[in-house]
């Protein structure tokens, strides 16, 4: 049968991205171009500058991506674009990006959802993975149980419900002034801390079985820094950093393990920048093991942003059929 090349944009948040993507997990070039350092000196992602740099950077990007690729637009057979959800002034660069590129060519748009980009990241690397799996999503702006059908065929089976497990690690690592993005410093401090120094409570939502709450933990951190100052106490970071981090380890191994026994899946797989976290990884591993699962996770470069995933998710998108019209726009809450 014939190969499928596709070039994929993402542009949601922070990173502006493209991809050379061959048969949905062949990945022949992932070129991100981070804005990181730019909103680092806003200790977070700023709406403005993030649209104004993707703007900026999105033809150099997709060249690059051409050419790591050594291919040429002429032999691109489809547009895979993430259209939502994200930052609404982010998307659109990409989008209109990606429409002029697929009416210059004459070639297929697919529009694709930026959460089914991250859980397919995990096709890339492991050829065996298929559905039906379920796959834990958490990242900046998501943290989400979904049960993986058939390819693009989702079930959500959890979700947080207030902030995103990503979201949470910033904030801490905020409050200890270890700056934007919080996630991989925490991950670092928390390798010298004891994960038992400080109780932490569980953040347990009780009506809804796999759902996630991670606001009342991460006030409980909040009150306890500022309890240590107005005490006049000191703390270790590194144990105030595994200690949370042992929390949301917890919960996001518990919640997933009961889901994944619940439905009798054999295959449970992790994405989002949250995953290359070094303790969840290991967490989650063992926790497959001990269940006989099979564990599967994205090398660190696919599960924060970038578009290979995306070229991915595209490829059985448009396998099954899926073509987005001249009108496609940026849906900032996209519903998976
Ligand atoms: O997937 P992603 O790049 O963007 C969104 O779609 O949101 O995820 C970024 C998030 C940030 O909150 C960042 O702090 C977190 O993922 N993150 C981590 C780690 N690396 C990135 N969190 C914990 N440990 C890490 N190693
Ligand atoms: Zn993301």
């Amino acid at each position: 049968s014939k190969e499928i090349n596709i070039l994929a944009i993402e542009s949601s948040c922070d990173e502006t991205a493209a991809a050379v993507v061959r048969n949905g997990r062949e990945v022949r070039s992932n070129i991100i171009s981070s804005q990181i350092d730019l909103h680092k000196l806003y200790g977070g992602v700023v709406p403005e500058i993030a649209s104004r740099k993707h703007i900026e950077k999105i033809n150099q990007v997709i060249k690059e991506a051409l050419s790591e690729a050594g291919t040429t637009l002429d032999e691109i057979d489809a547009i895979g674009v993430t259209y939502g959800p994200g930052l609404v002034g982010a998307l659109l660069v990409g989008v209109a990006e990606a429409k002029a590129i697929a009416w210059a060519k004459d070639i297929p748009l697919v529009g694709v959802h930026h959460i089914e980009g991250h859980i397919s990241a995990n096709y890339i690397e492991h050829p065996d993975l298929e559905p039906p799996f379920v796959c834990l999503v958490a990242s900046g702006g998501h943290t989400h149980l979904v049960c993986v059908k058939e390819y693009g065929k989702y079930e959500i089976l959890g979700r947080t419900r207030d902030d995103a497990a990503g979201e949470a690690y910033d904030k801490v690592a905020r409050a200890i002034g270890l700056g934007y993005p919080g996630g991989p410093k925490i991950d670092r401090i928390a390798k010298e801390g004891n994960p038992d120094a400080i109780q932490f409570p569980k953040a347990k939502v009780n009506d809804a079985e796999y759902d996630f709450s991670f606001s009342g933990l991460k006030s409980a951190v909040l009150n306890y820094i500022n309890g240590c100052k107005m005490k006049g106490e000191t703390f270790d970071p590194a144990d105030l950093a595994a200690s949370f981090q042992k929390a949301v380890v917890e919960v996001l191994v518990g919640n997933s393990m009961r889901a994944v026994e619940k439905l009798g899946m054999k295959k449970f797989a992790i994405a989002g920048g949250v995953a290359s976290n070094s303790a969840l990884r290991e967490a989650m591993e063992e926790a497959c093991e001990k269940r006989g699962m099979k564990f599967y996770r994205p090398s660190p470069i696919y599960c924060t942003d970038n578009a290979a995933m995306i070229g991915a998710a595209a490829y059985y998108e448009y396998l099954a059929g899926t073509r987005s019209g001249w009108d496609l726009n940026a849906v900032p809450n996209l519903k998976l």
